[in-house]
């Protein structure tokens, strides 16, 4: 045991110290990492990925954003929106129902026309001439006979069912595109970044 006294203020000094150091330390990690997902407007219009938290969209509801300066449609599907995809009375009646047209990427080549069935990641933006379409949940009946959700295009009447497949005898000519997007989380979708490059 030391007979030499304890300076109990320098010791809370030097404990408060390392702790200010250590806090610098993190944050000086961390602000680099989060600025790198929120890039800023400018960075945002000439292309940069758009992060969202699908986690909080509930389910049936669709969200809006926005990437390259175009809105991007994200909805959330139930169980029930995903088996009116599968209607063979519905699927008759689409224009390109097994997506052959590149209107996607790949990994979006499926009935879903998405990476997680129930999250459907599409631009808002009509194939015709570019409207926005109006998310139709459960009033699409009111443009196409026996199918309850799905998005119509106010400016020429072109309809497309939930997955952004396009119904025949309307002007737009293919599906709404699915732009490329990823997950880098559970709950956390990453657009303009393609799966497996993150
Ligand atoms: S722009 Fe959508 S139908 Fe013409």
């Amino acid at each position: 045991m030391s007979n030499v006294p304890v300076d109990n203020g320098r010791r809370r000094f030097l404990t408060v110290a390392t702790s200010v150091v250590g806090g610098v330390g993190v944050v000086g990690w961390a602000v680099p990492f989060i600025r790198s997902w929120n890039p800023s407007e400018r960075a945002k219009a000439a292309g940069a990925p758009v992060e969202i938290n699908v986690g909080k969209i509930e389910k049936g509801q669709m969200i809006r954003a926005e990437w390259r300066g175009k809105p991007v449609y994200i909805v959330r599907r139930t169980e029930k929106m995903l088996a009116e995809l599968k209607l063979p009375d519905i699927s008759d009646r689409l224009r390109d129902p097994n997506s052959e047209e590149p209107q996607q990427p790949p990994y979006a080549k499926n009935i879903n026309r998405s990476i997680k069935p129930e999250f459907w990641v599409g631009l808002g933006v009509c194939t015709h001439l570019g409207c926005a379409p109006t998310y139709e949940k459960d009033t699409m009946e009111e443009h196409v006979k026996g199918l309850d959700n799905g998005f119509f295009c106010p400016c020429h009447g072109s309809t497309y069912d939930l997955s952004g497949r396009v119904f025949q005898g309307v002007p737009a000519p293919l599906n709404l595109v699915v732009p490329d997007h990823s997950y880098i989380s559970e709950d956390t979708l990453l657009i303009g970044v393609s799966q497996g490059e993150v």
